[in-house]
């Protein structure tokens, strides 16, 4: 904050400087970037001990026939740190869609596409993988799922990349020594192993080293249909308020939870993902939204049960997915969640035998508020107003006993919901405004300290559809919306489990988006078209605002993107930054 006035001066000059350069590249029609708005994960990316291209596949007709291959880790290659650099080349008309990365039945990664224009975008995106450490020293099957229609309407493929870069940063990792799935397992039928919630399976009966140390297991969780938008789903009792449509129901609450042997373990109230076709298109171009290219996974320590589960017998760890249902609190919800978890096992190298008291849990069911009002109109309903609060709180805590002593662990939670929609003008125009916030704690590797992180995911939206009579085929246009937000401050488990020395500064992050835009589709020209086109009535401006803190320094950007083509302003982007610190 303190150069932002130092750096005002030069600001007018970059600004022209990049609108000047976005011209000349689209006068030749150069493919567009299309970037999610990030903090880098290093202060370079130089220096690699090596590398190697882990996937390289064009996603085409893709439905149900993943990208199969194998993986074998760097020969003669010391490493610490390994980055997965994914590169995604499309253009043409398509749909935002769902890739999957499988190392074996271990989803590694999940992320969903850009939709593509007919001039072509690309992006680049790192995620870094070094908690997978073990799967990344030795030969995988790997299998990635991107399901792409592509015949003559949708004409655009998904051409992915995917090159490993292997750091020696020096530092002494104590990565888990083994991952087990909470998954289907389909590896060997060449398949992704994603549960699909609520008809799958998904539970798994584990058996635990009797000298395990500790143990998280890592959930990725997304709705999919009428589970995409869960937060603008409604209570099952009012899906049918109007006449010319129905809601989504099971409420715009969601749960996922971890059970251990059917005892509650931990949850998520998950964050509002927005995919680029989500809510309005013209608001994803070239900005994405938050965490598009890089679905959040979230993490239960389950350490406090290791008195149970180290007994070597078979324990079942389920993930389920539940929504609030106004008769039985906690119910089932619709179709449906992609789900998939992953136990990461640390081994007690000198003991045999880890033991522990029973675990304390204290649990109490959770608290919902529900109200609603109609308004009608020619004996139609014509407005449904609703308002859904929730609260939870967990903990779980046992003394648990390895070769290096007892230690007192816990993990606990403290979760809060609010939910504010009105569907009106029969339903054609929603807005909605929600939010989940909360803090988890789990107890630090080197004392009974317990270490908190936190987060809030405030959303809120407004879609009004003009001409909605036979929103199918004639002219129709969605005027749209926006604002969000995601702040947290986290020591990531795993990270902090694999890497003590860098991973117990918390990582600070703040971004917030805002945008606004007009969709126009008939029945010729519809689904985005494969551009973003003021003359035909699709446009959208988003500007965002990030900055984040953690062990790398600080890092801050401002951009804004109008009508996705031209012109592109990036507002103060002499205000990337990253500060090294000692
Ligand atoms: C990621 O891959 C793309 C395509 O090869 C490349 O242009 C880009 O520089 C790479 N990024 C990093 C950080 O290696
Ligand atoms: C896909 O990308 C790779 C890597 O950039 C490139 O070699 C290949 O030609 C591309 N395939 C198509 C069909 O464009
Ligand atoms: C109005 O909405 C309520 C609640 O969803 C529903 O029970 C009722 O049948 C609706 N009325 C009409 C006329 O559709
Ligand atoms: C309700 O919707 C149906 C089907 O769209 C339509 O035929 C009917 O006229 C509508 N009823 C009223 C009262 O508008
Ligand atoms: C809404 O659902 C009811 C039954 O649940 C069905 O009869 C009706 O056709 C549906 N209406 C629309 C507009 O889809
Ligand atoms: C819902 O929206 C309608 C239409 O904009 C408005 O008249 C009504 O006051 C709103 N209801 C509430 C409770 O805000
Ligand atoms: C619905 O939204 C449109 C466009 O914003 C607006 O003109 C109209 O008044 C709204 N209708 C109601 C009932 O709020
Ligand atoms: C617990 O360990 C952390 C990390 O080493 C240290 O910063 C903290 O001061 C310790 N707390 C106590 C109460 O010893
Ligand atoms: C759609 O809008 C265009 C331009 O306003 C108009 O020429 C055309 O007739 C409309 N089509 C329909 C089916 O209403
Ligand atoms: C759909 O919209 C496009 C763009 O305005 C127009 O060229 C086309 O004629 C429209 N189709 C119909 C059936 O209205
Ligand atoms: C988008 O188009 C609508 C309708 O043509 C217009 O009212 C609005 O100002 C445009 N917005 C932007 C950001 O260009």
């Amino acid at each position: 904050m303190v150069c932002y006035f130092f750096q005002h001066s030069k600001m007018l000059l970059h600004l022209v400087f990049l609108a000047l350069q976005l011209h000349l590249a689209f006068a030749d029609d150069s493919p567009l970037e299309v970037f999610q708005v990030e903090a880098p994960l290093r202060a370079t990316y130089e220096g690699a001990s090596c590398q190697q291209v882990v996937v390289q596949h064009e996603f085409a007709a893709s439905y149900g026939t993943p990208y199969v291959g194998t993986y074998s880790p760097p020969k003669d290659c010391e490493f610490s740190t390994t980055i997965f650099n994914i590169s995604v080349t499309s253009s043409g008309i398509n749909y935002d869609r769902l890739g999957l990365l499988y190392f074996g039945d271990i989803e590694v990664w999940r992320m969903t596409t850009a939709m593509p224009v007919r001039t072509g975008i690309f992006w680049n995106y790192q995620k870094d993988v070094t908690v997978f450490d073990t799967l990344i020293r030795s030969e995988q099957t790997v299998i990635m799922g991107l399901d792409n229609i592509y015949n003559s309407v949708f004409t655009g493929t998904y051409n992915v990349t995917i090159t490993a870069l292997y750091f020696n940063d020096g530092e002494a990792l104590t990565p888990a020594e083994m991952i087990l799935p909470i998954s289907t397992e389909s590896s060997c039928d060449n398949k992704i192993s994603v549960i699909s919630l609520p008809d799958g399976d998904g539970a798994t009966s584990i058996v635990f080293p009797r000298n395990t140390e500790r143990a998280v297991v890592s959930i990725l969780a997304s709705g999919n249909g009428a589970e995409e938008f869960w937060y603008r789903n409604v209570l099952t009792e009012h899906i049918n308020t109007f006449n010319n449509t129905n809601l989504s129901g099971y409420s715009p609450f969601r749960e996922v939870q971890l059970l251990i042997d059917g005892e509650l373990a931990g949850a998520s109230w998950p964050f509002p993902i927005v995919f680029t076709g989500g809510i309005s298109p013209g608001l994803w171009v070239p900005i994405v939204g938050i965490k598009t290219y890089d679905l959040p996974s979230f993490e239960i320590d389950i350490s406090p049960w290791l008195g149970v589960l180290c007994d070597g017998t078979e324990h079942k760890l389920e993930i389920k997915v539940v929504g609030y249902d106004s008769e039985t609190t906690l119910g089932t919800v619709g179709s449906n969640w992609w789900v998939s978890g992953s136990v990461f096992v640390w081994i007690d190298h000198h003991g045999s035998q880890t033991i522990g008291t029973p675990v304390t849990s204290n649990l109490p069911p959770p608290d919902f508020h529900s109200s609603s009002q109609f308004t009608t109109d020619f004996g139609l309903n014509a407005s449904l107003w609703s308002e859904l609060t929730a609260r939870r709180s967990l903990s779980h805590t046992s003394s648990v006993t390895t070769s290096t002593g007892t230690r007192q662990l816990t993990f606990s939670q403290d979760l809060s919901y609010g939910n504010l929609q009105n569907y009106s003008a029969s339903s054609f125009n929603k807005t909605l405004w929600s939010q989940s916030k909360g803090t988890t704690s789990f107890t630090s590797f080197f004392n009974d300290t317990l270490i908190e992180n936190s987060f809030a995911y405030p959303i809120s939206f407004t879609t009004d559809l003009i001409n909605p009579e036979d929103f199918q085929t004639t002219n129709s246009t969605l005027v749209a919306w926006l604002e969000r937000s995601a702040q947290s401050s986290t020591v990531p488990i795993l990270s902090y489990l694999t890497n003590q020395a860098s991973a117990q500064v918390p990582g600070v992050v703040t971004t917030r988006q805002k945008g606004s835009g007009t969709y126009f589709w008939n029945n010729t020209y519809y689904e985005f078209a494969g551009a973003i086109d003021p003359a035909i009535g699709t446009n959208g401006t988003t500007e965002q605002w990030y900055s984040s803190k953690g062990f790398l320094g600080e890092y801050g950007r401002h951009v804004q993107a109008v009508d996705g083509y031209e012109p592109v302003l990036i507002l103060d982007g002499e205000h990337d930054h990253v500060i090294q610190m000692t």
